[in-house]
């Protein structure tokens, strides 16, 4: 029987004492390498269910779909997400690789917008999470939200370059100069194929066309983009019925555009 990978993500504290291992949210483990570092009681907490799910069953998921485990500490509970990567997800072993590029992408993104236009960066960290939190709710597998969100940092890329060529930053011309830069930046990239590289710029390049989003199947970006945009005034929060009608497609798009604008919607 073929075993799964398994990977060991601390999604949420819980208590105000600090964990004594020193673990912080959003440290990530791969159970074959890196289970050594784990706290041993989280570790003691977290093996029955990756037993499970590495040689292929399945646990209870939590209510949002995640497998959810809480170590056993009483005054600091740690919150593990557990994600088993099947075979065709993808090939994430090499897990720093992916981090790193993560993190080096999302670097470049706050340069390039905090020297004109700071507030940029809350637009697209809002969007980035409104994306993975979309496609995860949408169960699409870890490798495709990564995708999505590498193309999230990077969506608005254009609009600096937009600005400085027509003076405006309207869709056609961010979307072809975020193309472009999108393009250089993923270049000495490693981690993505020639494939995965020409997605993520061809999402960038897209990003505001749900015909679009349809094709490349990029709608967790799309309407996370949409619900930022109205958040922020952007767009017109009276007409947010109109926007849920015509373009928000998901499931978990529309339960999250729902509870946002409930006041506005008539
Ligand atoms: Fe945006």
């Amino acid at each position: 029987m073929k075993k799964v990978k398994i990977l060991i993500r601390l999604v949420e504290r819980n208590g105000n004492t600090p964990c004594h291992r020193g673990h912080q949210v959003g440290d990530t483990f791969d159970f074959d390498a890196d289970r050594g570092k784990l706290c041993p009681m989280a570790f003691h907490a977290l093996f029955p269910y990756v037993d499970i799910l590495r040689y292929g069953g399945s646990v209870p998921p939590s209510k949002d779909g995640r497998i959810l485990v809480s170590c056993p500490d009483a005054e600091t509970r740690n919150i593990f997400e557990i994600i088993p990567i099947h075979e065709q997800d993808s090939d994430l072993s090499d897990l720093a690789t992916f981090q790193q590029t993560e993190l080096i992408l999302w670097q470049k993104m706050i340069e390039i917008y905090s020297a004109e236009d700071p507030a940029q960066i809350s637009h697209t960290q809002s969007v980035v999470d409104y994306t993975q939190k979309i496609a995860e709710l949408e169960g699409l597998e870890p490798h495709r939200i990564f995708l999505l969100k590498i193309a999230a940092i990077l969506h608005d890329i254009g609009c600096p370059a937009a600005r400085a060529v027509s003076g405006k930053s309207l869709p056609p011309m961010q979307e072809k100069e975020g193309a472009r830069i999108a393009e250089e930046l993923l270049q000495p990239v490693k981690a993505f194929s020639p494939e995965e590289k020409s997605y993520i710029v061809s999402v960038v390049g897209s990003h505001h066309q749900i015909r679009k989003a349809e094709e490349l199947h990029f709608e967790p970006l799309f309407e996370a983009d949409l619900i930022v945009n109205l958040l922020e005034g952007y767009y017109d929060r009276t007409k947010a019925a109109f926007y849920r009608e015509q373009m928000v497609h998901t499931e978990a798009g529309k339960k999250i555009f729902n509870l946002i604008f409930q006041k506005d919607l008539h």
